[in-house]
């Protein structure tokens, strides 16, 4: 089983010096865990300071975002190739970035490729709004976004990246309706079933993928423990110490369940 994947999407918020004391009062709380690993998504800005000050037993560095050129005369652009030796992860396709920046699936497949051939992880957010739920599309989004951005990948990159399924409704500054862990569930099969009918099965039991959408340290539980979840990205509740370090202790109690169980067999 792959590691549990927590990432805090810390997006326009804390500063510098803010973001250094948030890490280290995690440094000091959150253990090394054979299996969870911890990411952070600061600030563009943050991210070189505080890649001096992390203990990488502990945490790993994400982007936000980044351009997929990897380099030229792209004024207040910075490449994913500048971000190389900073960061594991590059968050792709975020639904702010859709909507008010006005990505579209094809922007999001230029910037998956451009993550993969710099040696970036990308965690490409997939997810419907309201209105496409209401109407009954959100396999048809969910299909076209996966597919877009897988397109121009081999099966074994395909293999390495994180699929985010964050529908909009549910993202806490989008309205926070809370997903039913049934409807999740249903959800992160589709998007298996894609990356299975398109790279083959071992591909589709490979690839990670995650719950985001209103996730803080009382529900974490619920979106772990549906089969087939690998994660989840956390927007709000990760710029609190308590909320994000509760979310974090719940991942390893399951865990460890789970490790107690598989020992007792
Ligand atoms: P939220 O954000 O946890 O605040 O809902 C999630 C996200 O936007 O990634």
């Amino acid at each position: 089983m792959s590691r549990t994947l927590i990432v805090a999407n810390w997006k326009m918020h804390l500063n510098t010096s803010q973001a250094s004391l948030l890490l280290h009062r995690l440094h000091e709380r959150i253990k090394i865990h054979r299996n969870i690993e911890v990411v952070l998504a600061p600030s563009m800005l943050v991210l070189q300071p505080l890649s001096m000050q992390i203990d990488r037993r502990k945490f790993r560095l994400a982007a936000q975002n980044a351009y997929h050129k990897d380099e030229g005369a792209f004024t207040g652009e910075v490449s994913f190739t500048m971000l190389q030796d900073l960061v594991h992860y590059v968050i792709v396709g975020h639904s702010e970035r859709r909507l008010y920046f006005h990505e579209t699936d094809e922007i999001v497949r230029d910037k998956v490729t451009a993550a993969v051939r710099n040696n970036i992880t990308p965690i490409i957010c997939v997810g419907e709004t309201q209105q496409e739920r209401r109407a009954g599309e959100t396999r048809q989004v969910l299909h076209d976004q996966v597919v877009s951005a897988l397109a121009n990948l081999t099966s074994q990159d395909v293999e390495n990246v994180v699929i985010a399924y964050e529908p909009i409704w549910a993202i806490s500054t989008f309205g926070g309706e809370l997903a039913k862990p049934d409807d999740v569930k249903k959800a992160l099969d589709f998007i298996r079933l894609q990356v299975s009918s398109l790279y083959g099965k071992k591909v589709a039991e490979r690839i990670r993928v995650l719950y985001g959408g209103s996730v803080d340290d009382h529900i974490v539980s619920g979106y772990l423990a549906v089969e087939g979840c690998d994660g989840v990205l956390v927007g709000s509740a990760s710029l609190n110490y308590h909320k994000f370090s509760g979310i974090v202790d719940a991942a390893y109690r399951l865990r460890h369940q789970e490790d107690d169980e598989d020992g007792n067999k």
